[in-house]
């Protein structure tokens, strides 16, 4: 199958193209002929917050994002409000309890602001479910369908690490803003777009564990290894993690996943499990294909990044390693983003504090000219950045 046919409805939307997303996320060819559980890329993220009427304003008023539909009281929802956001082929749908038994509220009360679903687009949501059981994997819902005047969406879903679960979503059928249940919701003209696509959203999982998602990934999902990073790859004298990889065959995917390794101190793995109260989604890299102007008109809204100390960029090696990049190194040394370049390229990125009032999610912005990596060649610089936040935090 040719990627050309593999574009999600929300990336039609978006206007990109393919030349686009190979650019901003790494998008590959691949032969969908044998996968088991062909994804067509990102659906949704969905959170529970402690406030999504809040929420929303802040992802449209900061982050840029659009307002698109609404599901709430006023549309016969009782017992949560949710608004649907999007940038470019990105969308996030903020969920928060109205009724105070709301199963919104407890999953709040469990896990501070958080995301509750990572949904994916898929052409065949009844042969995923399919494999996915024959697998072993929990199906949390079974395929059914949902109609409105716009259509008929078939969705399914999956449970994944922690309270963590993959909704499946075949909208080809269907033409409404969002999902049956959601009314077009507008709160002006679009923002200016400040990011474009989602790139990978990393799970951070419980000790010794990490292998059985990937096999998880691997097994039920079909998803292949890309990358690992393990042990003193990532280590402070402190603190530690491990990391590895899984990516849906044409790369739209990209499951990064961490768990703590044992180490002198606390690591920011472990503060995530403790204060998260178990696995869960840790950060969602937002792919841009302009970092600079992102950081700055972020940082001029108020979002506040972990710091890059000057001896990164003054380093020799880090400098030699890196080369040439498409701006000088100290336009990036003023904004503290960093580099990183592998055999195909380099990748531009930078990480916010913590989202939420606990110290577990937070955001990436990557702008890859070539690399299909994750900053391995950062690791050590971000953990550095991590760990000052802890110690500031008192969980170190
Ligand atoms: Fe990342």
């Amino acid at each position: 199958m040719s990627i050309d046919a593999t574009l999600t409805s929300q990336e039609r939307l978006a206007e990109l193209d393919l030349d686009q997303l190979r650019r901003l996320v790494g998008l590959v060819e691949y032969d969908a002929e044998g996968d088991p559980f062909p994804v067509t890329g990102w659906d949704a993220v969905v959170w529970a917050v402690g406030n999504a009427t809040q929420a929303a304003q802040f992802y449209r008023a900061v982050y840029g994002m659009e307002l698109v539909a609404y599901s709430g009281p006023e549309t016969g929802n009782r017992d949560h409000h949710a608004y649907v956001l999007r940038s470019g082929a990105v969308r996030f749908v903020l969920t928060g309890a109205v009724d105070p038994a709301s199963p919104v509220a407890d999953h709040h009360r469990r896990h501070g602001d958080g995301i509750v679903d990572i949904a994916l687009e898929v052409p065949d949501v009844d042969r995923c479910i399919a494999h996915a059981r024959a697998e072993g994997a929990t199906v949390l819902t079974e395929p059914h369908d949902v109609s409105d005047e716009h259509g008929t969406v078939r969705l399914a879903a999956i449970a994944t690490y922690g309270e963590t679960r993959h909704t499946l979503v075949d909208r080809s059928r269907y033409t409404g803003p969002y999902l049956p249940g959601f009314v077009a919701r507008s709160a002006g003209p679009a923002p200016k777009r400040i990011f474009q696509a989602l790139d990978h959203v990393v799970g951070n999982v419980e000790l010794g564990r990490m292998d059985e998602w990937v096999g998880f990934y691997n097994r039920v999902m079909g998803f292949t290894n890309m990358a690992e990073f393990v042990g003193e790859d990532i280590a402070t004298e402190y603190s530690a993690l491990m990391s590895k990889v899984v990516a849906s065959g044409n790369h739209r995917v990209k499951f990064p996943l961490n768990e703590p390794a044992v180490a002198k101190k606390r690591s920011q793995i472990d503060e995530y499990l403790e204060f998260y109260g178990g696995p869960g989604a840790q950060h969602l890299a937002l792919a841009t294909n302009d970092i600079l102007t992102a950081v700055d008109v972020l940082r001029e809204r108020g979002v506040e990044f972990l710091s890059t100390p000057a001896s990164y960029y003054s380093d020799p090696a880090l400098r030699a390693r890196i080369g040439e990049v498409r701006v000088p190194i100290e336009e990036l040394a003023s904004r503290g983003i960093l580099v990183d370049r592998d055999e195909d390229g380099y990748l531009l990125q930078i990480f916010t504090k913590p989202v939420g009032d606990r110290p577990t999610v937070f955001f990436e912005l990557i702008e890859r000219h070539g690399s299909l990596g994750f900053g391995a060649g950062n690791f050590q610089a971000l953990f550095e950045a991590i760990e000052r936040e802890q110690a500031r935090r008192g969980n170190f």
